[in-house]
């Protein structure tokens, strides 16, 4: 199983640097420069990165890393081809800009493609194999910690050119969830690294409610010395598009002022009630409840009750303890 691992891992090695050459060398090749140029991205970002790029063909990628039956199958287990009913298996991805997903030793465990104009799907990613496992990798955390050794924020975004345009601006501590919501694990690899994690998803219903689940993710996480912070990035721009609008200062100063996790649930919970009757702060106290019980002891944690007791008239022993019961052990 060992051995294999290695053969997965220099095999998609392999067809990243082959990807990578193809941006250079393919007939498509100026097309898809003026489209990463016209993103933004400059050929050393681009080099950074490793990214690619795959012909349009249903087995250029097939025709040289497949040629035996036992690589064929290896492509296939890899989700680099598609079995089809009868034939040889073809290539999973065509026609698309290709971005090399590292694990954290940086090696190549599966791509993210991107379509060129306006096909669909917008983005084709590797399915989950052995050894690509969604949930728990971060897009660019590798080019992070090879740029920045002692890294002491992470930025953690959407996507892959979210990523990649903040590199090119400078910003190069930023990691994309890749699709799904950012998951505990993933938020546990982040706070390994650095003190700090701040969401900063796309300005839209999506992108609020990915900011909402993470911060649900994270609460069995938050103990004294780590915060998890939030910048909500206006409505229909997302991280790419604003540090291309604002630049590197104007971008880390909105990261600088990013919004503290306490602050994002409290008033996210105070917009769901009226608090000018005592019902409705009685609600809002109810509300706290699920939260509070994720988060382990903190001084963090005791300065919410208290803010709660204060402010929202749940002064009384029973009732706090009401609230701070339940936790989960510490682990
Ligand atoms: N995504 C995906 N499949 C899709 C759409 C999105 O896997 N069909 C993932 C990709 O990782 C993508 C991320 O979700 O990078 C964010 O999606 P979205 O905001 O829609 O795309 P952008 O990254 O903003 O894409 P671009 O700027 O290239 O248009
Ligand atoms: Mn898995
Ligand atoms: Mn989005
Ligand atoms: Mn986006
Ligand atoms: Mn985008």
């Amino acid at each position: 199983a060992h051995k294999q691992k290695q053969d997965d891992y220099e095999l998609l090695g392999k067809i990243s640097q082959f990807y990578q050459k193809n941006l250079k060398t393919h007939t498509d090749s100026k097309t898809v420069i003026d489209y990463l140029k016209g993103r933004g991205l400059t050929g050393e970002i681009v080099k950074q990165f490793g990214i690619g790029y795959c012909a349009d063909s249903w087995d250029d990628m097939m025709n040289v890393f497949g040629n035996s039956s036992q690589n064929s199958k290896q492509l296939v287990d890899l989700g680099m081809a598609i079995q089809g009913d009868k034939n040889r298996p073809y290539d999973r991805f065509r026609g698309r800009v290709m971005f090399p997903i590292k694990d954290k030793r940086g090696r190549v465990i599966g791509f993210g493609g991107r379509v060129l104009a306006d096909g669909t799907p917008k983005y084709l990613n590797s399915p989950e194999t052995r050894i690509y496992h969604k949930g728990q990798e971060l897009y660019g955390l590798y080019e992070a910690r090879q740029h920045c050794k002692n890294l002491n924020r992470l930025v953690v975004v959407e996507g892959y050119m979210d990523v990649v345009a903040l590199a090119q601006h400078g910003i190069n501590y930023a990691v994309a969830s890749l699709g799904t919501s950012t998951t505990e694990e993933q938020l546990q690899t982040m706070f390994r690294t650095v003190k700090e994690v701040i969401c900063c998803y796309d300005g839209d219903r999506a992108g609020r409610e990915a900011a909402w689940r993470a911060m649900d993710n994270a609460l069995p996480l938050i103990r004294d010395g780590v915060s998890l912070k939030f910048v909500f990035v206006p409505d229909g721009e997302d991280p790419d598009t604003l540090v291309r609008k604002k630049g590197q200062q104007a971008f880390e100063k909105i990261l600088d002022e990013a919004k503290p996790l306490s602050q994002f649930l409290f008033e996210h919970l105070l917009g769901q009630v009226n608090i000018n009757s005592l019902e409705g702060k009685a609600a809002l106290v109810e509300s706290f409840q699920p939260y509070l019980q994720k988060l382990p002891d903190s001084t963090l944690k005791d300065s919410i009750l208290n803010e709660l007791a204060n402010k929202f008239g749940t002064g009384s022993e029973q009732q706090l303890a009401k609230l701070n019961k339940n936790q989960p052990p510490a682990q």
